[in-house]
């Protein structure tokens, strides 16, 4: 057995337009398996399945509004008729709204949880029928560090990432008899167009340096490798887990005093 293969596997991965997702997919796809890749851009989500097949890998792609209940439950059975119902599911994509608590409204609240959270719900829900039939799933959950350490003009989002991390730990426990296992991985802050006010804020990011172990932001694709690791076999006996991979952000102070 490989411990690293999706040989065989399809992959149904949210938010692979651009950014984490994108990386994901490609890396998924690498290893071996058929990805689906699903977002709202259509263009981009086309340019980013020609560039897997242009590399040798299987993958298509399905454009979706994920904060649309029926076109969510839609896409996902046109997904299973046309390629089967998915081994692996990957709920990456996130919105993230942000403003201070007096100036949210409730529309942004609704936003960033009918994508980040209703929406992996209803696609757990779908893709654990077939993996339930097929004794056999993996399920992985794309949280944030600040689901754990809580952070200023990003309540919805953190309140709806904290949703992602409980409902992983009782799916893990609901669906681990069928052979499902059903994980977070939580990144800290990775330079995507998501990371831009940070990005291009170079007070801002010196401030995120310090509270980084590591001391710098991450690179998209080292992001991969957690994925990979929870989808394939050699993630087997892991479930109900949240994956910091975050450089040291949600465990550490780094104070770099070097005397105190
Ligand atoms: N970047 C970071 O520093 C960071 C830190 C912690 C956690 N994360 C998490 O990592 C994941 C990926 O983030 P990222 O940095 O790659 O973000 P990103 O660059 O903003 O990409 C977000 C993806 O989600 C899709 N999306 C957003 N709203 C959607 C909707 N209503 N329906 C369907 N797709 C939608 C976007 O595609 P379309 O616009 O084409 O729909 C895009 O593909 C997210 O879950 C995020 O919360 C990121």
């Amino acid at each position: 057995m490989k411990l690293f293969s999706l040989e065989g596997k399809v992959a149904l991965v949210t938010g692979a337009s651009r950014g984490l997702g994108r990386v994901i997919a490609g890396s998924m796809a690498e290893a071996g398996a058929h990805v689906i890749l699903a977002a709202r851009d259509k263009q981009k989500l086309e340019e980013a399945v020609q560039a897997i097949r242009t590399a040798g890998g299987k993958a298509d792609c399905e454009a979706v509004d994920l904060a649309d209940e029926k076109a969510v439950v839609e896409t996902f059975a046109r997904i299973r008729d046309q390629h089967g119902s998915p081994h692996i599911l990957v709920n990456n994509a996130a919105a993230m709204p942000r403003a201070p608590l007096l100036e949210s409204t409730l529309e942004q609240w609704d936003q960033a949880h009918s994508v980040n959270t209703r929406s992996v719900y209803l696609l757990c829900r779908e893709a654990a029928r077939g993996m339930i039939e097929r004794k056999e799933g993996r399920i992985i959950n794309i949280s944030s560090y600040v689901a754990t350490v809580g952070r200023d003009n990003l309540l919805a989002y953190s309140a709806s990432k904290a949703g992602v991390e409980g409902l992983t730990r009782s799916l893990a426990c609901e669906l681990g008899a069928h052979g499902i296992t059903v994980n977070a991985i939580s990144p800290g802050l990775f330079l995507t167009e998501m990371a831009t006010a940070i990005k291009d804020n170079p007070v801002v990011l010196d401030k995120y340096r310090q509270l980084i172990a590591l001391a710098r932001p991450a690179e998209p694709h080292e992001i991969c490798g957690s994925v990979i690791f929870l989808a394939s076999s050699a993630g087997s006996y892991i479930t109900g887990n949240t994956l910091h991979v975050d450089g040291g952000v949600d465990n550490v102070m780094p104070v770099r005093d070097g005397k105190s």
